[in-house]
């Protein structure tokens, strides 16, 4: 019997994969760093997008700019701290854009590098409650709004310090482990209501958060330790924001995706 030939699926149309037409995003942490790229990235690709943070003139600009070049774009202060804060801002991201949001970007963390035995409990509460705490009770906006209408992908940012560690990062490598399991855990449950849940987990990137890697000596380090040798830029993530996002990324769900030049490899 000769082999059965593969069907003819016909050329790929890249542009209806990864397009976002159709996405109403909210995207956290937007004032700055990997949340403001990743909200002018999904607006190219298509979305309406709504920039969460605390930092409102950042955020009014960079929503200002977008709707300049044609984009649909608001700005909806949010504390990851103040649960009333972030139920107000789907409220307003909604009402602005016109459209029930089905894309969270839940992007927003701090980061505090102390030895175990120094750390402050009052930073300790800050990275936990802002990382873990916050980002699960955006997550859980997300899920009952999206849930009740079987349509929604949420993406969290964890990092690869969910799956390395670092000395000095307890708490943060804590939260950031914790997230990316939580990631597991909502993708099993809200399968059935028609949403979406993976994990964006970047290596090192040129970010503000990475000022505190250079002020403590860490970054050529980390750079040697990296198979790519260099630090991530930031439209180094795209390809896989884009994918977890989009269709592309259609039956992909609980996945933690390190984007890290290849950092996680290198234990040595
Ligand atoms: N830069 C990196 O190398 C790297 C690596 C792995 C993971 N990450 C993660 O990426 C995400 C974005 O970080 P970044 O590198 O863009 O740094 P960043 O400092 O530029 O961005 C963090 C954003 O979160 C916001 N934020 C912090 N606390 C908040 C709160 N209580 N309420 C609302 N917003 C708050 C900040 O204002 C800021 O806009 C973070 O979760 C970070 O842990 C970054």
């Amino acid at each position: 019997m000769p082999p059965e030939s593969p069907p003819d699926l016909g050329p790929l149309d890249f542009g209806a994969l990864f397009h976002l037409r159709g996405k109403t995003a909210l995207i956290t942490g937007a004032s700055s760093g990997i949340g403001l790229h990743v909200a002018q990235l999904y607006a190219r690709a298509g979305a309406a997008v709504a920039l969460a943070a605390r930092r409102v003139d950042r955020i009014e600009a960079a929503a200002q700019a977008l709707r300049a070049a044609g984009h649909r774009a608001c700005a909806v202060p949010m504390d990851l701290l103040d649960d009333a804060s972030i139920v107000a801002a789907f409220d307003s991201a909604e009402a602005q854009l016109g459209a029930p949001l089905n894309l969270l970007f839940n992007n927003a963390g701090v980061l505090y590098a102390a030895r175990f035995v120094d750390q402050d409990m009052a930073e300790v509460d800050r990275v936990l409650d802002t990382n873990l705490r916050g980002n699960f009770r955006v997550a859980q906006e997300a899920a009952r709004r999206m849930g009740a209408r079987r349509d929604g992908v949420i993406v969290n940012v964890a990092s690869t310090a969910a799956f390395g560690t670092g000395a000095q990062l307890s708490s943060y490598c804590a939260s950031k482990a914790g997230l990316a399991h939580l990631t597991r855990i909502l993708a099993l449950e809200l399968a059935s209501r028609g949403i979406r849940v993976n994990a964006l987990c970047p290596g090192n990137f040129d970010t503000d958060m990475a000022e505190t890697f250079r002020d403590k000596g860490f970054d050529q380090n980390l750079i040697a330790r990296t198979p790519l040798r260099r630090f991530g830029q930031l439209p180094d993530l795209d390809g896989a924001a884009l994918l977890l996002a989009s269709d592309a990324g259609r039956y992909m769900t609980g996945v933690a995706l390190p984007v890290d030049g290849g950092q996680l490899l290198s234990w040595m």
